[in-house]
């Protein structure tokens, strides 16, 4: 039997749901802090460096971890450092767009692109759902862009829940049809850091500045070295231009929310996290294959396609006949937490969200408990 949160942590993922439910549900790890990493907020701590943040020595090692991992060519001149990635999101789309604009997105999507929008922002939005539940809709995306009241693409790259890598022929059309239409893309890449088995991903930015400068990237350490608590993400700007627009209408006390730890384990993190973050993407691409096969013996019902990048798991479970909120179910009769999939778009009704940056041990409880559930309620 797994015992819940054997390492006594209290963040969010363990103190949301009672101790005895298994928590697989928001994009936190269960894996002990980066060496490196852990080292540097142990010195922080041993000289009292608890001040307002310092982002001195971050832009280059993120131009370091950049290079080295996705071959970006990524300028440190055009970073802003902000405290998170929903706050990069909305001052992007605050200061790169005009007022009352449309945003597009494309669900099934993570939830805060639509309350990022429609609360932080309160702009209108504009649905452009995946193809086939798994790739950009290019033909959709072009319609959109052509209306005269969109002025943006919220992109997610790779795309969360699916995992999905978008394609660099499929980024050079996103890019081309934004050009043509005058739209600005603000791309997430949050989880750009996580490919898995060996794959690439091609950060947006990269396609160069000719096909990019009106665009951001927004990336962070937070989901590939478990630092969301830290308060440290990135704003990159596709020109000098397009960086000095955002730096020039960020009020500096927006930027002041990024904590001096954050900025201190993300510098560890790009400039020396690469081991550590080898072997843990060793562990999700095998935590990956091992659901797959745990699925196919207890729940075969279920469609799964493993992710190409991230710790998530974008499980169907329409078949399952739980209705459409399985992960309440799952939770309240399983013990089991996991994200509901309509809070991802209509498209999600029916789906759930499997955070797989756990122990093997761990996934295998999961679909232990959650298959007990299906033949229970089929009895
Ligand atoms: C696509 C995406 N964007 C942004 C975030 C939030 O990142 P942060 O906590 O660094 O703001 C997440 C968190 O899971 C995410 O999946």
């Amino acid at each position: 039997m797994v015992t819940a949160n054997p390492t006594g942590r209290t963040s969010a993922k363990w103190k949301t749901f009672d101790p005895d439910v298994l928590p697989l549900w928001v994009a936190e790890m269960d894996y002990p802090l980066a060496p490196v990493i852990a080292r540097a907020l142990h010195d922080a701590i041993d000289r009292s460096d608890t001040g307002y943040r310092w982002v001195e020595g971050l832009p280059k090692a993120l131009a370091g971890f950049a290079h080295r991992r996705m071959g970006w060519e990524l300028d440190p001149g055009r970073v802003i450092v902000l405290g998170d990635v929903l706050a990069a999101m909305s001052e992007s789309m605050y200061r790169l767009t005009p007022a009352g604009s449309s945003i597009v997105i494309t669900p099934p999507v993570y939830p805060p692109f639509f309350s990022t929008v429609r609360r932080v922002i309160e702009r209108p939005l504009v649905e452009v759902p995946l193809l086939d539940g798994r790739e950009l809709d290019l033909g959709g995306l072009a319609r959109a862009f052509a209306r005269p009241d969109v002025s943006a693409f919220l992109m997610s790259s790779p795309h969360n829940p699916t995992g999905t890598i978008h394609s660099r022929a499929t980024l050079e059309q996103v890019a081309r049809l934004a050009r043509e239409h005058g739209v600005v893309v603000i791309a997430d890449e949050v989880w750009a850091p996580l490919p898995l088995d060996g794959r690439d991903v091609t950060p947006y930015l990269s396609l160069g500045e000719d096909l990019t400068g009106p665009d951001v990237s927004l990336i962070a350490a937070s989901k590939a070295f478990n630092l969301a608590g830290l308060k440290c993400a990135q704003i990159v700007g596709g020109s000098a231009q397009t960086a000095s627009t955002l730096r020039e209408g960020i009020p500096v006390e927006v930027t002041y929310a990024a904590s001096q730890f954050g900025v201190i384990a993300s510098i560890a993190a790009y400039a020396d996290g690469d081991e550590w973050l080898d072997g843990t993407l060793a562990v999700i691409s095998d935590n990956a294959r091992l659901l797959a096969d745990l699925l196919a013996t207890h729940l075969p019902a279920v469609s799964y396609t493993p992710p190409q990048a991230s710790y998530l798991a974008w499980l169907d479970c329409r078949a399952l006949g739980l209705g459409d909120e399985p992960a309440r179910i799952f939770r309240e009769r399983g013990r089991v937490a996991l994200n509901e999939g309509a809070e991802f778009g209509e498209q999600g009704r029916g789906f759930v969200r499997l955070n797989l940056a756990t122990t093997p041990d761990v996934i295998e409880e999961a679909v232990v408990r959650m298959a007990s559930v299906v033949h229970a309620s089929s009895c």
